[in-house]
């Protein structure tokens, strides 16, 4: 991952990175929103919501109008019937998360939201016995894979106090090194039955060694699921090839598919093909060749597609091919990944040498161990709180995030961002502090 700097301070510098982007023309392919004087905002919050492709409404327009004009038989006949419609969406939502989508089986299937497909994963893969029924979590996780996994303790019959095995950054630190994670699993890997950790972490924008721990678990005889919501769309991902047991995501970060649209999920191969896994199970997880039989007797397709429940919304799954679409003309994840280290790597250069006495940067410096995001705090020595600089950078135009209780996260995204907007969102941070 070459990281080609050095850089240099003026704007000049950075227009002339624009204008040598090879990816540069996609922001045109997304809505940026205004600021009330009509101005372009700068929007570094693609890690909450990403934009809103151009494509997407003549995408969903397209379906609108088969249910005018088809209705009821748009599930078969016109073009891109509703029935297999989810299986357009599985060869390019494989490639971006380095899944196998062949005819026969898919890793991935776009279907409910992540922490519902969470809980389905746990149904399957939290498999417990009197000594292995312990579930390694993160400290700082995602409230909603608190509550999932807590919960989930609770309806096998345990404390969810004694159940969950909380990962902790070492003293003094803010990200949790994979040798952490390693000491843990040394000492209690026996009895821990599922290891469950984010991609990227939402708050510090730590990026997990999903591979190597993947190796570290597996060989202490534990399954692994990874959180990748913050993950998708921003990092490469190669799934398959590390051997991953299951993953979940969501689609409207950085894979820009609108608000609480549908969510992804991986299954292994290894995984997909046991017929025999227990699950919960609904009509459409069962055997597309006989599922309008309409008879009893719960036959899973082979895959992810097996953990399928309901008949899938088609407008938002529209929306997410649109999105799809975009990614795949940009190259997939390898060219966006290379331009994001670079948008970042800029970033990061311009905070520390313009205002790095009045920041800290809570996430890891390493490219390798980061996304796009950056998650800082405003010092306490410098003028006005954290929230007070978060409300002037708002005011200004800016669109980034505030996590209590004193975190700002900036996520420039490679699809849409420009290295002029970090030029420019430095710039009006020096002047908000
Ligand atoms: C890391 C992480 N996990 C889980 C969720 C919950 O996602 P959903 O509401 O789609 O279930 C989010 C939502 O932002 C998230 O950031």
């Amino acid at each position: 991952m070459g990281n080609p700097q050095p850089f240099q301070p003026g704007r000049d510098f950075a227009v002339a990175l624009d204008r040598g982007d090879p990816l540069g023309r996609f922001r045109d392919e997304f809505h940026i929103p205004r600021s009330d004087n009509g101005e372009e905002e700068i929007y570094f919050a693609g890690n909450s919501l990403g934009l809103l492709p151009k494509r997407t409404p003549k995408y969903v327009d397209e379906e609108l109008e088969k249910w005018k004009r088809l209705a009821v038989k748009a599930h078969f006949s016109g073009e891109n019937p509703w029935m297999p419609y989810h299986e357009l969406l599985a060869e390019p939502m494989a490639k971006l998360v380095g899944a196998s989508a062949s005819a026969s089986i898919s890793e991935v299937v776009t279907m409910n939201s992540l922490t519902v497909n969470l809980h389905l994963m746990m149904t399957s893969f939290y498999r417990t016995t009197r000594e292995r029924y312990r579930i390694l979590l993160e400290d700082h996780a995602f409230p909603s894979d608190d509550y999932a996994i807590e919960s989930q303790a609770i309806v096998h019959g345990f404390d969810p106090a004694e159940t969950i095995v909380r990962l902790r950054p070492g003293k003094g630190k803010h990200s949790i090194e994979t040798a952490d994670v390693a000491q843990v699993l040394e000492r209690e890997g026996e009895s821990i039955a599922l290891v469950l950790l984010p991609g990227v972490q939402y708050y510090t924008g730590q990026a997990f060694e999903i591979e190597a721990i993947t190796r570290l678990a597996h060989g202490k005889g534990c399954v692994v699921g990874f959180d990748l919501a913050h993950a998708a769309g921003n990092l490469v991902l190669r799934l398959h090839e590390w051997n991953v047991d299951f993953a979940v995501w969501c689609t409207y970060k950085y894979l820009n598919s609108g608000p609480g649209s549908v969510g992804g999920c991986f299954v292994h191969e290894r995984h997909g093909m046991q017929h025999d896994l227990p699950r919960l199970a609904g009509w459409w997880g069962h055997d597309k060749k006989s599922r309008f039989r309409m008879e009893p007797g719960f036959r899973p397709i082979p895959g992810a597609e097996g953990w399928q429940l309901s008949n899938p919304p088609i407008l938002s799954l529209a929306a997410i091919r649109a999105s799809l679409d975009v990614f795949m003309e940009a190259g997939g994840m390898e060219p966006l990944r290379e331009k994001s280290v670079r948008l970042t790597a800029y970033l990061e250069w311009l905070l520390q040498r313009e205002i790095g006495d009045s920041v800290e940067i809570l996430t890891p410096a390493d490219p390798r161990r980061r996304g796009c995001q950056l998650s800082f705090r405003v010092k306490a020595h410098s003028s006005g709180s954290g929230r007070t600089v978060f409300e002037k950078l708002e005011a200004s135009g800016v669109t980034c995030d505030w996590r209590e209780p004193d975190v700002i996260r900036v996520a420039p995204v490679p699809l849409y961002n420009r290295y002029e907007e970090v030029h420019r969102f430095v710039e009006i941070l020096r002047n908000a502090l």
